[in-house]
């Protein structure tokens, strides 16, 4: 492991510091994996998306980013190249990882475009705000009750699945009930591979939660019902059923 670069005993702020237990232990993990994504390119996204309200107000969710980051660490230590395009989140970037920060759906729209070009798949663990407010340049003062009127965002996924032909196309279906059907549904009206589904009201699979319980669904009728795992098995579910259909 090479050294960090950060504060030293000496004062000086430069390349020196032993690195961190968890990226000597993720580099063993690597060290220790399978490479079978190398030569992978994967743009995943994470997190949530923020739409201004106002100069200091947004409408958001409570995505965490956990299943996003999950994905592109797994995705690293076998070997993939990752671009990792988040949203906000308290989450250190993956090491090894081209991160990139956005706020608003139209950033990440503007990233995932610049970003897939040459990109093998694009896995969109995003929680994108489906709406976005009309934003007041001052700060909205209180007289009362507000009436928001919101425009609709655009579908990132459904744009990419028609710009980017030849790009493995995973999209999560993150639903108020077991409604695989809606999962489904998406699949096919966005055009893509493969739809992660799970049911945010079974326990340990809401947002934020360090495990998860999914169903994932094939444009070629597969199924495959998972028990509740945590998000980085998951994230392995899904990265050998994105390789077992893409080659
Ligand atoms: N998605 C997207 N762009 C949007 C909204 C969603 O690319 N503007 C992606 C999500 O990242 C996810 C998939 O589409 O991978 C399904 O998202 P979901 O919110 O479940 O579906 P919607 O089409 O927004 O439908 P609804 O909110 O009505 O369930």
């Amino acid at each position: 492991m090479p050294p960090e670069k950060g504060p030293l005993a000496c004062g000086a702020e430069a390349i020196g510091r032993m690195a961190s237990l968890e990226r000597i232990l993720e580099a063993a993990r690597a060290a220790l994996s399978p490479q079978d994504l190398k030569g992978h390119h994967l743009v995943i996204t994470a997190g949530p998306t923020r739409e201004p309200l106002d100069a200091v107000r947004f409408i958001s969710n409570r995505s965490s980013g956990k299943m996003g980051y999950a994905l592109a660490t797994v995705a690293l230590r076998r070997g993939a190249q990752v671009s990792l395009i988040t949203g906000p989140t308290s989450l250190p970037p993956p090491p090894g990882a081209h991160t990139v920060s956005v706020e608003t759906t139209t950033q990440m729209h503007q990233a995932v475009l610049q970003h897939t070009r040459q990109a093998s798949a694009l896995l969109m663990a995003a929680a994108v705000a489906d709406f976005s407010p009309y934003p007041e340049e001052k700060k909205i003062e209180k007289t009362g009750k507000l009436a928001l009127k919101l425009k609709p965002t655009v579908d990132i996924l459904a744009d990419i699945s028609k710009k980017r032909k030849g790009i493995f196309l995973v999209g999560f279906a993150a639903e108020a009930g077991p409604m695989v059907g809606r999962a489904e549904e998406k699949l096919r009206a966005k055009g893509l591979h493969m739809v992660v589904f799970n049911d945010v009201l079974e326990p340990g699979a809401g947002f934020d939660s360090e495990t998860n319980k999914v169903v994932i669904l094939d444009r070629w009728g597969g199924k495959v019902e998972l028990p509740l795992l945590s998000k980085e098995e998951v994230a392995y579910e899904v990265l050998d059923r994105y390789k077992a259909l893409k080659t």
